[in-house]
C-alpha cells in the first residue's frame, strides 16, 4: 500500500510550506533542515501567479537536490480555474505526494485520483488531504479510507477556525475536538498526521508551546511557514537523547525477561509489556531516520 510505504521510516517533524511563486525560497529549501516540503500552488500564490508557480515548482523538482526530504505538491481545489491543470501537471512532477485542499468527502479524493491517473501518475504517487472544513473533519475516517494512495493528513487550522467562527486562543480550545477527530481518523487508517501552522512566525516561544501541545496530542510534526521555525519543530517532535536511552533500556529489559521465559519485565518499578517494546522500537527507528537525514545535510 502506498500509504504504508510513505509512512515507513520517514520523519515528519517539520513540514515547510514554500509558495511556488517564490524562486528564492524554492532554492533555499535545498539547504534547510525541514523533514518535508509542501510546494504550494494554492493559497500562498496570487491568482496572477498560478501558472508561473506551477512551472517553477515542476522545474525545481526536476532539478532536484532536496535529498531525503518528503516532497509534497499542494494543488488548487477542483472548483478553481487551476485545479484540474495542477493535478495533470503534478502527475508528471518528481514529487512523493499531492496534497488536496479543503477535502470535504471521500468523493473529492476519488475525483482527484481519477484525474491524476488519467494524466499517467505513477503507482507510488501518494495523496495527502488538508483537513480544514467542518464537513471534512466530520468525515475524516471515510476520507482516510478513500484510497490506498492516501498517506497523510495536514490540519488546516486557519481555514478551520474561520469556518467554525472561533477565535485564536493559545490553548486551542476551539480546535480541540477537530484536532482529536483528525488524529483518531489518521491513526485508524495508518496515516501520517501533521499539525497546522503557527502564524506569528517570529514568536518562537509561542511556537514552541504549540509544538509541544501538538506533540502531546499525537501529531507527527508541524507545518511551518518560515525557516526560523524549523529547529524548534525538529527539537520538540524529535526523540531526545534521554528518550533514546530509555528506549534501549526497555528493549534490553524485555529481551532479558523473555530469555528467562517471562512475558513481561519490570524496569525502575514499572511494568514493561510488548506494547512498550513496540513503541521503543518505533522511536529508535525514527531516531535512525532523523540521524540519516542529518548526516546527509552535514555532507552538504
Ligand atoms: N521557505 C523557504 N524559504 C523561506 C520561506 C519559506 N517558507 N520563507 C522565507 N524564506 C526565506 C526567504 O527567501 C529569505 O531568504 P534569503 O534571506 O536567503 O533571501 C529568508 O528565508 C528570510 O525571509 P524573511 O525576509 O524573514 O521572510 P519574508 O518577510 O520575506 O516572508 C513570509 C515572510 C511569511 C511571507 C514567508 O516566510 C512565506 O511566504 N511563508 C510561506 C507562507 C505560506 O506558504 N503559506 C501557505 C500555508 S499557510
Ligand atoms: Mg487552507
Amino acid at each position: 500500500m502506498v500509504a504504508d510505504d510513505l509512512h515507513r521510516g520517514r520523519p515528519f517533524r517539520s513540514v515547510l510550506y514554500i509558495p511556488g511563486s517564490k524562486q528564492r525560497a524554492l532554492e533555499k529549501a535545498r539547504g534547510l533542515a525541514a523533514d518535508a516540503i509542501i510546494f504550494d500552488l494554492e493559497d500562498a500564490v496570487a491568482p496572477t501567479e498560478k501558472e508561473n508557480a506551477r512551472a517553477a515548482v515542476a522545474a525545481a523538482l526536476a532539478e532536484g537536490g532536496y535529498g531525503r526530504r518528503t516532497l509534497i505538491v499542494r494543488v488548487n481545489g477542483p472548483e478553481t480555474p487551476w485545479g484540474a491543470a495542477d493535478l495533470a501537471a503534478a502527475a508528471a512532477m518528481k514529487a512523493d505526494a499531492v496534497l488536496l485542499p479543503k477535502v470535504d468527502a471521500p468523493e473529492d479524493v476519488h475525483a482527484a485520483e481519477a484525474l491524476l491517473e488519467r494524466a499517467g501518475a505513477p503507482a507510488d504517487l501518494a495523496l495527502w488531504a488538508m483537513m480544514e472544513t467542518p464537513a471534512g473533519i466530520l468525515r475524516a475516517r471515510e476520507i482516510a479510507a478513500a484510497s490506498p494512495r492516501l498517506a497523510g493528513f495536514v490540519m488546516g487550522t486557519n481555514d478551520l477556525l474561520k469556518e467554525i467562527g472561533g477565535r485564536f486562543r493559545p490553548d486551542r480550545l476551539p480546535l480541540s475536538t477537530a484536532l482529536a477527530l483528525v488524529l483518531l481518523a489518521a491513526r485508524a487508517g495508518g496515516l501520517v498526521c501533521v499539525d497546522g501552522v503557527y502564524n506569528a512566525f517570529r514568536d518562537t516561544e509561542g511556537l514552541r508551546r504549540e509544538c509541544e501541545d501538538g506533540r502531546d496530542r499525537g501529531f507527527d510534526g508541524k507545518t511551518l511557514i518560515h525557516p526560523v521555525q524549523i529547529p524548534i519543530a525538529n527539537e520538540v517532535f524529535g526523540p531526545s537523547e534521554e528518550e533514546i536511552a530509555e528506549a534501549r533500556r526497555i528493549i534490553a529489559a524485555f529481551e532479558e525477561a523473555e530469555k528467562a521465559g517471562q512475558g513481561v519485565a519490570v524496569l525502575d518499578g514499572r511494568i514493561i509489556e510488548n506494547l512498550h517494546v513496540e513503541s521503543a522500537r518505533r522511536l529508535l527507528a525514527r531516531a535512525e531516520a532523523i540521524a540519516a537525514m542529518a548526516a546527509e545535510s552535514a555532507d552538504g
